[in-house]
């Protein structure tokens, strides 16, 4: 996992962030997740007004990437424009990244001035001990 770059990781965070269909919260974000292959997979929070029914940036990028057959996953970047500090993901993205994303895999995440802090799907998910259990099932 080392030596991945982040910057145009973020970017693309950045680009996908306009997407975000978010008329309650007013807050956009954008994610994207670099795959084994080289592509990049973005996606924007999609809220609802049943709030809780809300998709962040980062499971519409899980999610979208999981759906065109990528299962490699090497890094992600989250973006948030609105936001004047960095922004890592939620709970419930942590857990649905540690479902699919290597433990040591990097986690960027930056706020409008897009100085990314790092960390881990591990380090924000940890003492997971079902993790590697589930590795190599379909
Ligand atoms: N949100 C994300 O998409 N990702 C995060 O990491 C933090 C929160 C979204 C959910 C909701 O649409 C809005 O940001 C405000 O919480």
């Amino acid at each position: 996992m080392q030596g991945t770059d982040p910057h145009g990781l973020i970017e693309a965070a950045r680009e996908a962030a306009r997407h975000t269909y978010s008329p309650y919260s007013r807050f956009p974000v954008g994610a994207a997740l670099l795959c084994g292959d080289g592509t990049v997979i973005t996606g924007a929070n999609v809220e609802n007004r049943s709030f809780g029914l809300t998709n962040c940036a980062e499971r519409s990028a899980l999610f979208a990437a999981v759906s065109q057959g990528k299962r490699d996953f090497r890094a992600i970047a989250v973006f948030c424009p609105q936001s004047e500090v960095p922004v890592s993901p939620c709970g419930a993205c942590r857990q649905a990244l540690s479902e699919l994303c290597p433990n040591d895999m990097p986690v960027y995440y930056a706020g409008r001035d897009g100085r990314a802090a790092t960390t881990t799907i591990g380090e924000l998910l940890p003492q997971d001990s079902l993790h590697d259990l589930m590795k190599g099932r379909a």
